[in-house]
């Protein structure tokens, strides 16, 4: 299919919002916080910081050049390039179907709490987390509010690349940061927020471990939208004359910046407040809007502020899973967009209800052998093995399967940009980043307790793997 009929992003920054809106979301937000929390703070920046720049970087500009030098979204590239490796293709669809299982259920928690926070959640400060562990395990209610976030990532991406997803990003992007700089401002004027200052910054390495290491990789993978084949899919939307490095910097850096953004939002007030920095999952739902409670009347709004940059954030992610998925069956297999996205995000609706009643209704049923339930099942698969072995495919097939001068000219667009660190990044990608991702995944592997999780992920890509010529 020619470009012009698969759509094209129309101008460099309308591009650049639409690739920063799928890195920055829910893991910016809602996950980053809580998992430095969990891993001592300073110490899981630093090696998050670490495999963004080293890994990260090298990776993202990896699938930009793959996406464009083929012009067809994730499984077409792998595929027009070496049929043996459309395997890889398939899993970043496979990946991003079971990313968008539980991605709009906590994106439909962000849209409820922006209604809660409106209609008197924070009147009651000692009760918010008691209603939030309410209201997940409710049947109904979050399923509701799921089914309404799904519905308007089915608005944006119908209507196409630069119509939807392009036109969303360039108007919720911007209004993201206003949002958190706000919250920040508030934040860091609180008495006492510098102990929370100095939890975000000064390094415990007694907290360093596999499965520490692990949980930082799988977040820069998760981050930047990473190993599943979105930023080949984005990339393949690309025009020829725009600068891919400068691109992976420019996106890569906001999604830090963004990430370090929310730990500055949250944990000086949360100290200033006296809170506790370890609280899981419900970190943002849970402890921010008490947070906010103690502020009085403010609080209210800026609580619904944040969930609104909550919201947003998590929306323009989620449109480019929605687009992974779609853009497979409009690429390959001739579906118009409206029947692709509409019977994609049916099956997805299936595995969020089944993701949402895990939490719930649910919960005492774990998946027989395997322990977990949906919810936790399909974000362990992805963010703990799916996407760092994505990027160990992407990588040594870029390095070892596409030729070096191929990749120099699609990199230099013909010659025409300098990149004078051609050299570096080709090594990085052919040797170091397969290794240190494989180094990494083992330590943290042998730590975790969900072995037999592990185990079935790596089973379903051996499956895909020998199935890769059918696919
Ligand atoms: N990067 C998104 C986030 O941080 C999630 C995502 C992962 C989006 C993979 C697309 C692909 O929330």
């Amino acid at each position: 299919m020619k470009k012009e009929q698969r759509g094209q992003w129309g101008s460099r920054f309308g591009f650049i919002m639409a690739a920063a809106g799928s890195a920055v979301g829910l893991g910016n937000i809602w996950r980053f916080p809580y998992l430095a929390g969990e891993n001592g703070g300073g110490a899981f920046i630093i090696f998050y910081l670490i495999f963004v720049v080293l890994i990260g970087m090298s990776v993202m500009l990896t699938e930009f050049a793959v996406g464009r030098m083929t012009d067809t979204a994730a499984v077409g590239s792998f595929k027009s390039i070496d049929k043996r490796w459309t395997f890889a293709g398939v899993l970043g669809v496979i990946s991003a179907f079971f990313i968008m299982g539980f991605y709009p259920v906590v994106g439909g928690w962000a849209v409820a709490y922006i209604f809660k926070s409106a209609t008197g959640l924070l009147a009651a400060p000692d009760v918010i987390g008691d209603s939030f562990g309410a209201f997940i395990t409710n049947a109904w209610e979050p399923l509701i509010w799921t089914a309404v976030f799904l519905f308007l990532n089915v608005v944006v991406v119908v209507r196409g690349i630069s119509k939807g997803i392009e036109a969303a990003g360039k108007i919720l992007m911007p209004m993201l940061f206003v949002l958190l700089i706000i919250i920040i401002v508030k934040g860091l004027t609180l008495p006492n927020s510098v102990e929370g200052l100095k939890f975000l910054f000064t390094p415990d390495f007694s907290k360093v471990n596999g499965e520490m290491l692990l949980a930082a990789l799988g977040q820069a993978f998760f981050s930047l939208s990473l190993g599943m084949g979105c930023m080949i899919t984005y990339g393949s939307y690309l025009k020829k004359d725009e600068n891919l490095p400068a691109n992976t910097f420019i996106v890569s850096g906001l999604d830090t910046l963004v990430a370090l953004m929310a730990g500055l939002a949250i944990f000086p007030a949360l100290f200033s407040f006296g809170m506790e920095p370890a609280a899981g999952p419900g970190l943002v739902f849970v402890v921010v809007p008490t947070i906010f409670a103690k502020m009085g009347g403010i609080g209210t709004v800026l609580s619904i502020i944040f969930f609104v940059a909550l919201f947003v954030a998590a929306l323009t992610s989620s449109v480019s899973l929605l687009e992974v998925a779609a853009s497979y069956f409009i690429d390959e297999r001739g579906w118009s967009r409206a029947k692709a996205v509409v019977s994609v995000s049916a099956v997805m609706i299936v595995l969020c209800v089944l993701a949402s009643l895990s939490l719930g209704v649910m919960a005492d049923m774990p998946i027989p052998v395997l322990g977990v339930g949906t919810f936790d099942l399909l974000d362990i698969l992805t963010d703990k093995i799916f996407l760092a072995i994505g990027g160990v495919l992407v990588t040594v097939f870029a390095g070892w399967f596409v030729k070096k001068e191929d990749l120099e000219r699609e990199i230099t667009n013909n010659g025409t940009i300098p990149f004078p660190l051609f050299e570096t990044w080709y090594t990085l990608i052919k040797f170091d980043v397969p290794i240190i991702i494989a180094v990494v995944a083992i330590a943290g592997i042998m730590g975790i307790e969900q072995q037999a999780v592990m185990i079935f992920g790596l089973l379903i890509i051996r499956f895909l793997a020998l199935f890769s010529k059918k696919l």
